[in-house]
């Protein structure tokens, strides 16, 4: 029987990423995954495929829009949908070879088939009618979060689509019903629209984008309704009819009330994740979940059973992909006898839509609520002479800082280039550093980035050029 130090149950971005740190640390270690290819949701069927769809549909919808301003004369753009599928797929493949090739130059095994615990020190591997129990003197647990459902609605991916069946569509809807103003709603609502579907948004709140900065949000909201977005807010959505040649959508007040009818060529739910922990084996393990059904892990990311940990989507705390890959490299270290930690007060958060939206810590919501006294220095892209000559001025920048100690708090961003933009704001939390520092940091010019600076000018009322 194979001997390891540690078994990694998972390959998404936490479970490959802690399997490397703990090889580079001098680990025996394994992977272990269900599906046929490595880098579990996020390369296969989440982060990725996504950001290419969005790429492609952006290229595809400038080219339409705005090269004619430019002065760059070309014909109408065809939209050939089988090979925007191909590139996507293509960028899947090579990310998914990648994984392979970290496993290889590391020296980790990788054990294809299900993962199931059989308690401290023992996994057993099933697949393929087959099945081995592997020994090992550490357990990760990184299995990730499945798609949340909605009680009536069943998803057959063809026409009622969770983000997996959004992301293989065989054509563009003439009309999309989105059920839920979150991440997935947003990028993928913006891909379908760019190709040319009409899109209905309807959320439970009377908000998009919970979570994030309120003004970001109600802002992001306007720039999407100009792009065409319709938004039902504060409904929800109570059953799917799919006998007839359309779907028929029943529509209700989020607090109830009288129903509406939408009729729609394609429903996409996308109202959150769930964690993933089926078939592990945990109750048996005696690995306590919590009420949500996440894995319960201390703040060394050890479960209730000694020398099983876990990591990423699986446990609490926000389901981003960089959030996972951290928890990873921390619980490596950890299990090495290292001091690992993550800062979860400064995990970036982006929106990868036309412009796009960037969050790295509080936001002012979140501030009132603490009784935080903050000040807030803001400033819009309109103001901005990169953006000016792009023509690309939707959007602003927002940091709010200590009152008294000016130190920066949470950093808001609308606007193209914001999810690269974001991570300046990032590092300078992580030294704690002021508005002023960001203020008296020497910006080139001309960049986007100088509205950051501005921004932080603006706490101190003082920016230069508004
Ligand atoms: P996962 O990536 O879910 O990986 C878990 C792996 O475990 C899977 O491969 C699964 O097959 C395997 N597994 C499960 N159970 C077993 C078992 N018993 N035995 C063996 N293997 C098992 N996040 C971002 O940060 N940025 C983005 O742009 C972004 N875009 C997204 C877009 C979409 C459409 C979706 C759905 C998600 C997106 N996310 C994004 C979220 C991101 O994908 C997740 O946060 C991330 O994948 C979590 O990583 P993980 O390693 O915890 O789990
Ligand atoms: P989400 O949590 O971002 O948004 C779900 C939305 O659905 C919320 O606004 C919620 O109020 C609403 N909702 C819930 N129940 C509803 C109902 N019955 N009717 C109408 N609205 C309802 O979840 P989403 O978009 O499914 O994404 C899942 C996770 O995947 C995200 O939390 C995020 O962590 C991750 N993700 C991250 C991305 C990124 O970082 N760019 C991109 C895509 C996904």
């Amino acid at each position: 029987m194979a001997t390891y130090d540690l078994v990694v149950i998972g390959t998404g971005p936490g479970g490959y990423v802690c399997a490397v740190r703990a090889a580079q640390l001098g680990m025996k270690v394994a992977v272990v995954e269900k599906n046929a290819t490595l880098g579990g949701t996020c390369l296969n069927v989440g982060c990725m495929p996504s950001k290419a769809l969005l790429h492609a549909s952006e290229m595809f919808e400038e080219a339409a829009h705005s090269f004619a301003k430019m002065g760059v004369s070309v014909s109408a753009p065809k939209l050939d949908l089988p090979s925007m599928m191909n590139f996507k797929q293509q960028g899947i493949d090579g990310n998914v070879k990648g994984v392979e090739f970290l496993m290889k130059k590391n020296k980790i095994d990788v054990l294809y088939g299900a993962g199931k615990i059989l308690g401290a020190g023992k996994v057993e591997i099933s697949g393929n009618g087959k099945s081995q129990t592997v020994d090992t003197k550490n357990i990760v647990i990184a299995t990730g979060s499945d798609i949340a459902r909605l009680k009536g609605i069943e998803i057959d991916e063809k026409r009622i689509v969770s983000s997996t069946g959004a992301l293989s569509l065989e054509r563009v809807p003439e009309k999309l019903l989105v059920i839920g103003a979150g991440v997935i709603g947003l990028e993928l609502g913006s891909v379908w629209k760019r190709l040319g579907a009409e899109v209905m948004v309807v959320e439970f709140l009377d908000r998009i984008l919970p979570g994030m900065d309120g003004e970001v949000a109600k802002q992001f909201q306007r720039i999407l309704e100009k792009q065409g977005f319709a938004f039902k807010l504060g409904a929800k959505v109570t059953a799917v009819d799919a006998s007839g040649k359309t779907l028929k959508a029943t529509v209700e007040p989020a607090a109830g009330g009288t129903a509406a009818t939408i009729e729609t060529d394609v429903v996409l739910v996308c109202i959150g994740r769930v964690p993933y922990t089926d078939g592990l084996g945990c109750k048996e393990a005696g690995i306590a979940l919590d009420n949500r059904g996440r894995v319960q892990i201390d703040a060394h990311f050890s479960t209730s059973v000694k020398g099983v940990y876990a990591i990423g989507d699986v446990v609490a705390g926000p389901m981003l992909a960089h959030k996972a890959e951290d928890e990873g490299v921390a619980c490596a270290e950890i299990i090495a006898g290292q001091a690992g930690h993550v800062n979860y007060d400064v995990i970036p958060g982006v929106v990868y839509t036309t412009p796009e939206v960037s969050s790295v810590g509080k936001t002012e919501e979140e501030l009132k609520q603490a009784g935080v006294a903050y000040t807030s220095g803001k400033f819009p892209f309109t103001a901005n002479g990169r953006s000016k000559v792009n023509q690309t001025t939707d959007g602003f920048v927002k940091i709010l800082a200590d009152a008294k100690t000016d130190r920066v708090l949470g950093v808001h961003i609308v606007g193209r280039e914001a999810g690269e933009m974001i991570h300046e704001a990032a590092v300078l939390m992580e030294f704690g550093g002021s508005a002023e520092d960001l203020a008296r940091t020497c910006h080139a010019h001309p960049t986007r980035s100088e509205a950051i600076k501005e921004a932080a000018l603006a706490v101190g009322k003082r920016a230069i050029h508004m």
